[in-house]
Formats: structure tokens, sequence, C-alpha cells
């Protein structure tokens, strides 16, 4: 089981769903007449963006993008490829911009400038979790459901190697699993 890989907890499934409805309160207030169109940025999105649309009963559509950010080491580089592009124009429309983890923030400036450029009205980025010490571009989220230390976390969208995304919770990765996987 996959359970058995993670060495702790650090965000229970309940402090997850607090933070969704927070979230979600707040969206709602502030976009309740605009018809938002909230893009998932796969895959890591998925499990926080299902959640939270469904605590935002107001109009609006959905839409994804994926990207592939090309690392460096650890770090993504700043050259995103668009694997697959949203279905829906955004000029004149206020998107927001739901992503699993803002870690140095590269991903997340580059979807922002192809936005703009692509004329939306407004672009507010919604963060389940932010690693505010990794940032190295001036990228700030615009909602937050918890900051959290540079550790290696996974879960509830969040993968090592593709997997551990469907853990219900967020936990910190054994460091014997990255290890076996490089002396493998
Ligand atoms: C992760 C995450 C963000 C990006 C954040 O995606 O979902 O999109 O990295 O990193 P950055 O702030 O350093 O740019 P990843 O490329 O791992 O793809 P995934 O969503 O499919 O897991």
């Amino acid at each position: 089981m996959i359970e058995q890989d993670i060495a702790k907890v650090l965000v229970t499934r309940e402090e997850l769903e607090e933070c969704v409805v927070r979230l979600g309160n707040q969206l709602s207030k502030e976009y309740k007449d605009k018809n938002p169109l909230v893009v998932g940025v796969l895959r890591g999105s998925v499990m926080f963006m299902t959640d939270l649309v469904r605590h935002m009963p107001i109009p609006m559509e959905i839409d994804f993008i994926d990207v592939s950010s090309y690392y460096e080491g650890t770090e993504s580089s700043g050259h995103v490829k668009i694997i697959k592009d949203l279905d829906t124009s955004v000029e004149g429309r206020h998107l927001i911009l739901i992503e699993d983890i803002v870690d140095t923030g590269r991903t997340l400036l580059k979807l922002k400038e192809l936005f703009e450029y692509r004329k939306a009205e407004s672009i507010a980025v919604v963060t389940i979790l932010d690693k505010p010490e990794r940032r190295v571009v001036d990228l700030k989220a615009d909602y937050v459901g918890l900051e959290v230390p540079n550790e290696f976390v996974v879960g509830y969208g969040l993968d090592y190697a593709q997997k551990y995304r469907n853990l219900p919770y967020i936990g910190v990765l054994k460091e014997s699993v990255y290890q076996r996987e490089i002396l493998d």
C-alpha cells in the first residue's frame, strides 16, 4: 500500500477540507457576478479543483490546460510546453488558475504571461500549497490554502514519479523511497 512510503502526515484530510471551504467561500463572493473560467493546470490540480468548485455555487465554466515544465535537477526551468491547450477562448474572461503547488513560481509566471497575451480580463492564482522559500521569480499566489516548508510532499494531487496523487492527505515521502529509485 502507498501509505507505507509516507514518513509523516503534513496536512490532514480535515485540514484540506477546511482550506477548500474557506477558499470556496472567498472566491464565490468575489466572482459571483463574473462567470469566471476556472482553469485546472493538469495533472496535480485535479483533486483540489474538483473539491473547490463544489464549494462555489456560482455561475462558472471549467477548463484544463496541460503543460510540461522542463526540469533542471529538481527545479522547473521556466521552459513550459503546452501539451493540451484550453478549449475555451480567454479573451475578456476572468480566469482563476488552479494549482496544487507553487514552488519556484516559473510555471505560473509563464501561464500568466500566456493568458495576458491572449487578453484575459483578469487572472487570479489559487493554490492549495505554497512553498514561498523556494520562489525564484516574482510570482505571488492570490489565494493560498497553506504554506508548507521545503519538504518532499506528495498526495492530494502531488506526485513523486507520477505516484501518490491519490493519497487523500498531504504527506512527506520517506527518504528511502527516492534513494531506492536513484539506486535502481
Ligand atoms: C508541478 C505543479 C506546478 C509546478 C510548480 O507540476 O503542479 O505546475 O510543478 O513548480 P514551479 O513553481 O517550480 O514552476 P509538474 O510539472 O510536476 O506536473 P504535474 O502537475 O503533472 O504533477
